[in-house]
């Protein structure tokens, strides 16, 4: 491989191609080729891609996709497929696509074939659902369990709250799920304050099981647990846990044959349909949650033999490099047309921000090209009444995802049409604009002629599926996954690593005896922390 990226003949290209295409309004591209709306499609695992709203011609995509192999991205995805150590930073195979594997299928960790060992936990999981959501596991009182609680944070709160939004439909509803994440006592307080602690379940889902927060918080729900219960013996019927690291679980009390493994091998912003999905499968049942790792495993098929142009993953990849190293564009807007999707773009942030949020390559040299965009989003239609005029008219260049679906969960009137009207309305709107002259012809004043001018030019995805079920959402995922994925090993760094998060907890370790000390302590921080913590000591109510 070429020593930088900025050296592969394909990065050339793309610079060259890029200032011809830069001038170019999507109105003329459209206009000279008809068939492009047609054409610039992809379509798997049950999922449409329109791409054809981008400041891209057919030669970009051939670039592009130029680029990936020169990048060796076939390779990579067949190094991680399998069970390579790709993660050289923290010497570790990648391998979330086994956790999804059928039974039967073989993928090898130093020799071992773990889809063996998934699938045994996936039925213990579904045996325990089974168990709660009928009722025969009891609490200490006799009483059934009612209320869920996962106590985690990151990638062992986001999957799983999300996955729990998206797949409401498909849930028990006489199970209340709650989920405590923030070390902020109010959490856990506004989470469990209507909840009887004799029918409630703590699930403590940490993958190093040594989190701040969530050890924090799991001590406040076992003491919340006994000031009711009054028994030790109650938390063996009221806490499981979720983890890698048996020996933490039970230094907590939790029993291990009351523990759910996982594996080194599954980074935490990929683990949500390892056992840190139990509380999706307890809500959702383990049939809905098998059917969701039966999508994932379909777009894991699609990314890893489809050819790149066709290539729905590698395509949504390569346009956010495309924008972000060639347009300078700096986020991409996620935004989903459906309310059951609310908590997908908080998700999409840890799984693409703590992955290519990087600066470094992999053999440790500063990167000279922009890397990670900062991806943010909301469901439509609210986003609209909200931050779309920017996207429309402010001087950013905000690449979009759109994503609806073709049939309602819960049909009402002509609501659905409606929603999706917007889905395709904004996506042209952003695309074709409106132009000063339309704006004239409609015979508004020339003083707000610029005003009302839309210049469009704004590029978005498409993105369609039939109905928000458990396997589009499997599928949906993984696109994304894999999007980052690509994008990643474009960028040479290492997508499943997240050093960048250890300065700031260490810090705060430092910090938490000198707000707690009685005695007033002796401060060896920079002027500002050292003022804004004696301040803090000073108006704190102990
Ligand atoms: O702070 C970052 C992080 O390590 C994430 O990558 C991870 O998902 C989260 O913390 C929670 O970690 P754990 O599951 O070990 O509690």
């Amino acid at each position: 491989m070429s020593t930088t990226l900025r050296d592969l003949p394909a990065w050339t290209s793309l610079e060259s191609h890029h200032s011809e295409v830069k001038g170019r309004h999507l109105r003329e591209l459209f206009a000279e080729d008809p068939g492009r709306g047609e054409r610039m499609t992809a379509e798997a695992a049950g999922l449409f891609l329109d791409y054809s709203k981008h400041r891209a011609t057919d030669e970009t995509l051939k670039l592009l996709v130029k680029l990936a192999e020169e990048s060796d991205l076939r390779g990579q995805i067949d190094a991680m497929f399998r069970g390579d150590p790709i993660n050289a930073t923290e010497h570790r195979s990648v391998l979330h696509v086994a956790l999804r594997a059928p039974k039967g299928q073989s993928i090898f960790v130093d020799g071992k074939d773990v889809v063996p060992d998934v699938h045994e936990v996936l039925d213990k999981m579904a045996g325990f659902s089974d168990r709660i959501r009928s009722g025969e596991w009891r609490g200490y009182t006799g009483k059934p369990i009612r209320n869920i609680v996962n106590i985690g944070i990151g990638g062992s709160d986001l999957g799983p709250v999300m996955a729990y939004e998206a797949l409401r439909h498909f849930s028990d509803r006489g199970l209340t799920l709650r989920f405590v994440s923030n070390v902020d006592g109010t959490d856990f307080a506004e989470a469990t304050r209507d909840l009887d602690p004799a029918e409630t379940l703590f699930i403590v889902s940490s993958k190093t099981f040594t989190t701040l927060e969530t050890m924090t918080n799991a001590q406040t729900a076992r003491a919340w647990t006994l000031a009711s219960l009054k028994d030790d013996k109650a938390i063996a019927r009221h806490f499981v846990a979720v983890s890698t690291n048996a020996d933490e679980v039970s230094k907590f009390g939790i029993d291990t044959a009351n523990m759910f493994g996982f594996w080194d091998w599954v980074g935490g912003r990929y683990s949500m349909d390892a056992a840190i999905g139990l509380s999706t499968m307890i809500a959702v049942g383990p049939e809905n949650f098998r059917a969701m790792l039966a999508g994932f495993h379909a777009m894991d098929e699609h990314y890893r033999t489809a050819p790149f142009e066709k290539n729905l993953p590698a395509i949504l990849g390569l346009l956010t490099v495309w924008y972000t190293d060639f347009f300078g564009a700096e986020t991409v807007a996620v935004l989903p047309y459906d309310q059951y999707l609310k908590r997908f773009p908080a998700y999409l942030q840890q799984l693409t921000m703590e992955s290519n949020g990087k600066s470094v390559t992999l053999d440790g040299k500063r990167v000279d090209y922009p890397t990670g965009p900062i991806y943010w989003g909301e469901p439509g239609t609210n986003g609209q009444h909200s931050f779309y005029q920017l996207i429309h008219q402010g001087t950013r260049l905000i690449p979009c995802d759109f994503i609806g679906f073709c049939q309602s969960l819960n049909p009402l009137g002509d609501h659905h049409d409606l929603l999706m009207s917007n889905v395709f309305a904004q996506a042209e709107a952003l695309a074709f604009g409106k132009t000063a002259e339309q704006v004239k012809a409609e015979g508004t004043a020339d003083w707000l002629v610029p005003h009302r001018t839309f210049e469009g030019n704004r590029p978005s995805n498409v993105i369609l599926a039939d109905r928000l079920t458990p396997e589009m959402l499997g599928a949906l995922i993984a696109l994304y996954e894999h999007s980052v994925f690509t994008q990643g090993t474009i960028w040479r760094v290492n997508p499943f690593d997240q050093w960048g998060v250890e300065l700031g907890k260490v810090l705060a370790k430092r910090i938490i005896p000198e707000l707690e000390s009685k005695d007033e302590p002796k401060l060896n921080h920079d002027s500002s922390t050292n003022a804004l913590i004696r301040r803090y000591r000073r108006l704190k109510r102990t």
